[in-house]
C-alpha cells in the first residue's frame, strides 16, 4: 500500500486501471501536482473547521442563528474549492491525493473570536493560493497560472474584506445588545461572497 502511494504521489498512474490520467498530461510539474494536493487539502480543513464554527453558534446555549448561516455557506464554499481544483488535477492528468483533516477547534468565546480566526485561516489559505502561483511561473505553467488567477485569487481579497468589515463592525458593538443585533444583520446576509 505505502509502495502505491508514494508510486501515485509521483505521478504513476499504472496501477487499477488510471494510467488512462496520464494520456494527455503536459507541462505539469511534480512539485505544481503536490502544491495543488495541499491546497486541496486545506480547502477541506477550512471546510471542516467551518462546519465546526456553524454548529457551534447552533447551540441552544449560544443561538445565533445568523452566525449558524453564515459559517454554513463559508463550509459550502470551502467544499466546492476543494472539489473545483479535483476537476482540474483529472484536466491536468495528476492525481488526487486527500489527507486526514485534523481536527477543527470545536468552540469559540464569541463571535468576534470566531470571525478573528475565520480571517487568519482566509489569509493562511491565500498565502498558500499564492505561493502556488509562484511556483506555476517558476515551472512555465500558464495554465495553472491562469487557473489560480481566475478562480480564487480576487475571491479569496473579497472574502477578507467582508471578513475584515465584520470584525470592525462588532468590535464596535460589543456588548450583549450589539451581538444580538449583528446576529440578525448576519442573518440577511449572503454569505462572504455574496456581492460578487
Ligand atoms: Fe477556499
Ligand atoms: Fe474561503
Amino acid at each position: 500500500m505505502k509502495f502505491f502511494v508514494e508510486k501515485m504521489s509521483l505521478g504513476f498512474c499504472g496501477f487499477f486501471g488510471r494510467h488512462f490520467c496520464q494520456v494527455m498530461r503536459q507541462n505539469f510539474a511534480q512539485s505544481c501536482e503536490k502544491k495543488l494536493n495541499d491546497q486541496i487539502n486545506m480547502e477541506l480543513k477550512a471546510c471542516h473547521q467551518y462546519l465546526a464554527m456553524a454548529y457551534h453558534f447552533d447551540r441552544a446555549d449560544i443561538s445565533s442563528p445568523g452566525m449558524h448561516k453564515f459559517f454554513i455557506q463559508a463550509s459550502a464554499e470551502e467544499r466546492e474549492h476543494a472539489e473545483k481544483i479535483m476537476k482540474y488535477m483529472n484536466k491536468r492528468g495528476g492525481a488526487i491525493i486527500l489527507s486526514s483533516v485534523p481536527e477543527p477547534i470545536p468552540c469559540f468565546q464569541s463571535s468576534l473570536a470566531a470571525l478573528k480566526h475565520a480571517l487568519q485561516m482566509e489569509m493562511e489559505v491565500n498565502q498558500h493560493l499564492l505561493d502556488l502561483h509562484t511556483l506555476a511561473g517558476k515551472e512555465s505553467d500558464p495554465n495553472l497560472c491562469d487557473f489560480i488567477e481566475a478562480n480564487f485569487l480576487q475571491e479569496q481579497v473579497d472574502g477578507q474584506k467582508v471578513l475584515a468589515d465584520y470584525i470592525r463592525q462588532l468590535e464596535r458593538a460589543q456588548n450583549e445588545v450589539g451581538d444580538y443585533l449583528f446576529d440578525k444583520y448576519m442573518g440577511a446576509t449572503s454569505g462572504m461572497h455574496g456581492d460578487k
